[in-house]
């Protein structure tokens, strides 16, 4: 996927061509998003500081009477039929597990009690998030479905219920066992602001994203993020393992987002294992770089702000180690770039993508020095998206 820009019109033709008679048809958007700072502390119960993007997901919709859902792409070519009365994960129905997963999670929620207004629909997809770049292309689709058949079933329900049930679609049905950030980021998101989120409790603060002078420039690796699932579920089990042995001096201890830098420092020698205790350092640390990232940015203090996102790098790179060599190479030629004020790997890591703040003045040199860098070092050719930070998952008028 590219992040051009989408024309409905042209959609709406795909759509009649697929499904027939495209009147009455609505649209929905949900877009990627980016997190800032604060990595890999959702499932420690800790903060995160993402912003949805302009780009996403759209999902044209109509109604249908017989039960059936049946799920289409523009990009992709599997395709799914699904009967509401049996939604089962099928490796072959591939991206359309994420639908399938939503539709599964509504049809439990509160008991059922909703499972009789679910009467189908056709449903198109087309998106412009890169594809498995850690941009959150699939709490896209996620939030997208939420949306448009909650919406079209008469369900009234609060964003943040969409948002739980699309993170419980990727954990229970497609089995990816990720954090709330990406769904939050992807239904809560609001234009020109960043989203503090507190993960354990679901508090959140919308923080005008004023970085005057400057753009938010995404770099692509365009490295394919094999393995990449199975190493993050081995980090969140060392996170968890960490909490354990914390455990021994502090026996309430929920989760390593409740601790502060003090409290770490005079707790951390329960953990003897170097690895889990790295873990768990860059964990309490980062939460604490969020912390001041936030108060950086309401302060309009932009240098501080990017000497966290570089911090927080390299706390990934050599605590949490979930960097690798493309991303290690990006940062190292980004923070060398003069008028780049910060940089860092954003989403899971194992390849995916970098975040930079760059000064306007430099944005076109950043980009043809990383260029040329990045490839003879890496022999890949990185992809750039000047963005702007958009709204959470809406409808739109077609
Ligand atoms: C992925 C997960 C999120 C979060 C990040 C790391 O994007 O989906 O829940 O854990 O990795 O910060």
């Amino acid at each position: 996927m590219t992040t051009s820009a989408i024309d409905l019109h042209e959609l709406l033709r795909a759509f009649s061509e697929r499904f027939g008679d495209a009147e009455g048809v609505r649209c929905f958007f949900a877009p990627g998003r980016v997190n800032l700072i604060g990595e890999h502390t959702d499932y420690n119960g800790g903060y995160v500081f993402p912003a949805a993007l302009t780009f996403g997901t759209y999902a044209l919709v109509k109604p249908r009477n017989d039960g059936m859902y049946r799920f289409r792409s523009m990009q992709f070519a599997a395709e799914a039929d699904v009967a509401v009365s049996a939604v089962e994960f099928r490796k072959e129905d591939d991206w359309a597990n994420y639908p399938k997963g939503v539709l599964a999670e509504l049809l439990k929620l509160e008991d059922g009690a909703y499972a009789s207004k679910l009467r189908g629909a056709d449903i198109l997809y087309v998106g412009n998030v890169p594809n498995g770049a850690g941009l959150s292309s699939s709490a896209s689709i996620e939030l997208a479905t939420a949306l448009a058949i909650s919406t079209l079933a008469q369900i009234e329900l609060p964003m943040l219920t969409l948002v739980k049930l699309s993170q419980l679609a990727e954990n229970r049905f497609v089995g990816v066992n990720c954090g709330i950030m990406d769904q939050f980021a992807v239904g809560m998101g609001k234009r020109d602001h960043a989203v503090m989120l507190k993960c354990d409790t679901l508090d959140y603060q919308y923080v005008p994203f004023r970085i005057d002078g400057c753009k938010l420039v995404i770099t692509n690796t365009n490295k394919r993020r094999g393995l990449a699932d199975s190493k993050y579920n081995e980090r969140r089990q060392q996170c968890e393992d960490g909490v354990q042995l914390l455990k021994e001096k502090l026996p309430r201890l929920g989760n390593l987002g409740e601790l502060s830098l003090e409290q770490w420092e005079q707790v951390k020698s329960a953990i003897s294992d170097p690895i889990i205790r790295n873990r768990a350092e860059h964990v309490v640390t980062e939460d604490d770089r969020v912390l001041r990232a936030r108060s950086s940015l309401e302060q309009g203090d932009l240098a501080t702000f990017g000497k966290l996102m570089n911090a927080s790098h390299e706390s990934l790179r050599d605590l949490y180690e979930v960097t690798g060599f493309e991303l290690d190479t990006l940062y190292e030629v980004a923070s060398g770039i003069k008028g780049c004020v910060g940089t860092r790997m954003t989403g899971a890591g194992f390849g995916g993508c970098n975040v930079s703040i760059v000064k306007d003045e430099a944005v076109e040199t950043f980009q043809r020095t990383v260029a040329e860098q990045y490839t003879a070092k890496t022999g890949l050719v990185p992809s750039f998206y000047v963005c702007e930070i958009g709204d959470g998952a809406k409808e739109l008028q077609l």
